[in-house]
């Protein structure tokens, strides 16, 4: 399979992958055509990358570390509690939320499982960019990436709890925003950006008090929008002044911000998410999380269409743990010929031969 532009995508081809929406529901099965119409809506959608088969590269399976069920599960489960919240809010002012720390237990606990299952755990993470992220789903994701990055980290078993909730419920306060604001597509002007902004301290005021849940867990949602230099909100908290889960998980949720799908903007791919974490290095982030981190995810995406510095073309096979940047290629194009048959090359024991371009940049070359 191969991962393309929606964009570039000839009508006739097959879907690789099934596509979902929010809820875990399918919009679309494996291996249907994809017509101009359906290509079409699934740009509206905000569906910027899909899985399109392709004989050459059959064999190229995408490694999914958290599986589709825990995935769908957890979603569910954060709906649900997130909701409860939510009436809780209306009806008594107070947040309850009896059964949620044992629920969000239990979706940690799978999250961590898969992760640690999975050999190349670490390489991961690599499909989540691909499916359309709004509050629940993206409560996921950067619970997966903040997991990720803790066991990288080599967190214990309750430092991996107190921060998994921490990311589950960052954005807990946003149940609190009017959902026109919340919603709204495009740029937000100054009076809806300062609303979006007080979902920090409205989660923090939800979380402090609730029983059964650290008060790490409540200063997750207050401070993962604060920045090293000072910039971030609500309190405008420098460096040493910001938890070290708080700045953990502002790289996880950024990254999840721009590579997921979103209606009004296209998603970046994860070499150009990372690539803007690292230029905000020593000023929004920690450098030493933000490396660990290049080493928790998947850089290149199996399936993705590379350009190599020889100008050869390649689709990515297969991720290397120890270094994401060199995965595992396979030459489709020489000298602007395709080649029959296609021959793998391991990145990792050519070291001179580095990704120049990737399918975003060629895809838009193309048009020219
Ligand atoms: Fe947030």
């Amino acid at each position: 399979m191969r991962l393309v532009s929606t964009r570039s995508v000839t009508a006739g081809s097959k879907l690789a992958k099934p596509i979902y929406n929010d809820n875990g529901q399918v919009l679309l099965f494996q291996g249907a055509e994809l017509t101009d119409r359906v290509l079409n809506r699934l740009s509206q959608l905000g569906f910027t990358f899909i899985y399109v088969q392709d004989e050459r590269t059959d064999d190229i399976d995408i490694e999914n570390v958290v599986r589709e069920e825990t995935k769908r599960k957890a979603v569910k489960t954060i709906k649900k509690e997130f909701q409860v919240i939510a009436n809780d809010l209306n009806l008594k002012k107070t947040f309850n939320g009896d059964h949620l720390s044992k629920d969000f237990s239990k979706v940690i606990k799978a999250i961590l499982s898969d992760i640690k299952e999975n050999e190349n755990a670490l390489t991961i993470l690599s499909d989540m960019f691909v499916y359309d992220s709004y509050i629940f789903t993206h409560s996921l994701n950067v619970t997966v990436y903040t997991l990720g990055l803790a066991v990288e980290l080599g967190f214990n078993d309750k430092q991996m709890m107190d921060i998994g909730m921490g990311a589950l419920l960052h954005d807990v306060g946003k149940m609190a925003i009017p959902v026109e604001v919340l919603n709204k597509p495009g740029r937000l002007n100054d009076e809806e950006f300062s609303i979006i902004q007080t979902h920090a301290k409205a989660g923090f005021d939800m979380l402090r008090n609730a029983p059964n849940l650290s008060l790490l867990t409540a200063h997750c949602a207050y401070q993962h929008h604060e920045r090293l230099d000072g910039t971030g909100y609500p309190q405008g908290l420098k460096d040493n002044q910001i938890h070290y889960y708080a700045k953990i998980m502002a790289i996880a949720d950024v990254f999840d911000a721009v590579t997921s799908n979103r209606i009004y903007r296209k998603s970046m791919l994860p070499h150009e998410g990372l690539e803007l974490l690292y230029a905000g290095v020593g000023k929004q982030f920690d450098k030493t999380l933000v490396e660990a981190f290049r080493r928790t995810i998947a850089v290149y995406p199996a399936g993705l269409k590379v350009k190599l510095s020889d100008g050869r073309m390649a689709i990515v096979v297969k991720q290397n743990k120890q270094l994401s940047t060199h995965p595992v290629v396979r030459i489709i194009e020489e000298n602007n010929i395709e080649i029959s048959p296609s021959y793998d090359v391991d990145l990792m024991k050519q070291l001179n031969v580095t990704i120049v371009e990737t399918e975003t940049t060629l895809a838009a070359s193309s048009l020219v």
